[in-house]
């Protein structure tokens, strides 16, 4: 079931914004792409657009993940999960510089565009380089029949309808659950096990509900994102999976706030930003229930010492001990997939914070839906 409908039969219906409307979609539009494409027996996916099949799949040593503004920083969790999944070298670069440093193409890589509208100039031509060099690129995108989707060599479809707001939302989550799906199909046919393809697809299976979940503890949200509105810059902080998030989180705030945001690694604050916090610089964090919770928590002791004022996105079961901050809790499920559950409050604290600003939200200032120049 093909989701190109017609964009002008589309509106904002009671939601005060495209924004908002797109936001609450997401329990509905992530079932969307992940229809069809589970395999429960065998713990696998199945993507058939990709057009290539289990030795093709097999013969990929490399992969690059291509994508601008928010499409490049989920690219960042989509490389992530394939190297988690897969064990295979995968990283995203900004498609907006790739051809311009006369990147090397190798036959074995496989090289992944994403794009929500798929017009997007700078990933088009990023395609278009690697075509002309003899490499396979393949598209993550939604809109169907567009320019990146059809320069590809194959791809998957994203089914997130429609998408009207300028910030990107419903369609950043297919763009995970699409990488989720590819890193799982991967991965089937390497190494991973049938136990934790299983595992994995069950927990994909689960995560529309949840992301319904957070959604509904919106109410609760809406007076931290106030709060962080006040402030003239603040930071964004996450570590190897949490850090792809942190980068989404900083630009969907700036885009739509306008404030000063900047993402960093948790681990990368002793070496400067530090110096910056104060009781004026709000931190979000992002400390999920995995390997490095207690290294992170030593970093927000570092914050919480300074008088900084703290968001912690995190799991229930995370003790924060003393530290002084708002938290917000977002439901556990496998932690490959905790990316996208720390994604969703995001949006609704930039939403919010634009929202008290009194911003234009689905169109804000000096941004276009999609970059169509160079
Ligand atoms: C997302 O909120 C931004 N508006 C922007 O970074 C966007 O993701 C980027 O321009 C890429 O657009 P595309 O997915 O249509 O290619």
């Amino acid at each position: 079931t093909e989701m190109d409908i017609d964009a002008s039969a589309y509106d904002a219906g009671d939601h005060e914004s495209y924004m908002h409307k797109e936001m609450l979609e997401q329990p509905v539009t992530a079932q969307a792409v992940l229809r069809g494409r589970l395999d429960e027996r065998f713990g696998t996916a199945h993507l058939g657009g990709l057009d290539m099949d289990a030795r093709d799949l097999r013969a990929v040593r490399r992969v690059k993940i291509l994508g601008c503004g928010s499409a490049y920083y989920v690219g960042q969790m989509g490389a992530a999960l394939i190297e988690e999944l897969a064990r295979i070298p995968a990283d995203a670069e900004a498609a907006s510089e790739f051809r311009y440093r006369d990147p090397v193409i190798e036959p074995d890589t496989l090289y992944v565009a994403v794009s929500q509208s798929g017009e997007t100039i700078d990933t088009l031509l990023a395609v278009q380089e690697v075509r002309r060099k003899g490499g396979r690129c393949v598209g993550l995108v939604n809109v169907v029949g567009s320019a990146i989707a059809r320069e590809c060599d194959g791809g998957i479809y994203l089914h997130a309808g429609p998408e009207v707001a300028v910030a990107s939302t419903k369609a950043l989550t297919n763009m995970f659950l699409g990488f989720a799906l590819l890193a799982l199909q991967l991965g089937r046919v390497r190494d991973l096990s049938i136990a934790d393809g299983k595992r994995l697809v069950a927990g994909l299976e689960k995560l529309p509900g949840q992301i319904e979940e957070i959604l509904a503890g919106e109410d609760d949200l809406v007076a931290v994102a106030k709060s962080l509105a006040e402030a003239r810059s603040l930071f964004f902080i996450g570590r190897v999976r949490g850090f792809p998030v942190a980068r989404e989180g900083a630009q969907k705030f700036k885009e739509i706030s306008y404030r000063h945001a900047e993402a960093y690694q948790t681990s990368e604050l002793k070496h400067g930003p530090l110096a910056l916090i104060d009781p004026e610089v709000p931190t979000v964090a992002l400390v999920p229930r995995d390997e490095l919770t207690e290294r992170n928590i030593g970093a927000l002791h570092e914050i919480d010492a300074r008088q900084g004022p703290l968001v912690v996105i995190t799991h229930a079961e995370v003790d924060l001990g003393e530290i002084g901050a708002r938290r917000i809790d977002v439901p556990r499920n496998e932690p490959e997939l905790d990316p996208i559950l720390l994604t969703i409050p995001l949006q609704l604290l930039a939403y919010h914070a634009a929202q008290h600003l009194g911003h234009d939200i689905d169109k804000p200032r000096n941004l276009a839906k999609s970059v169509t120049v160079e």
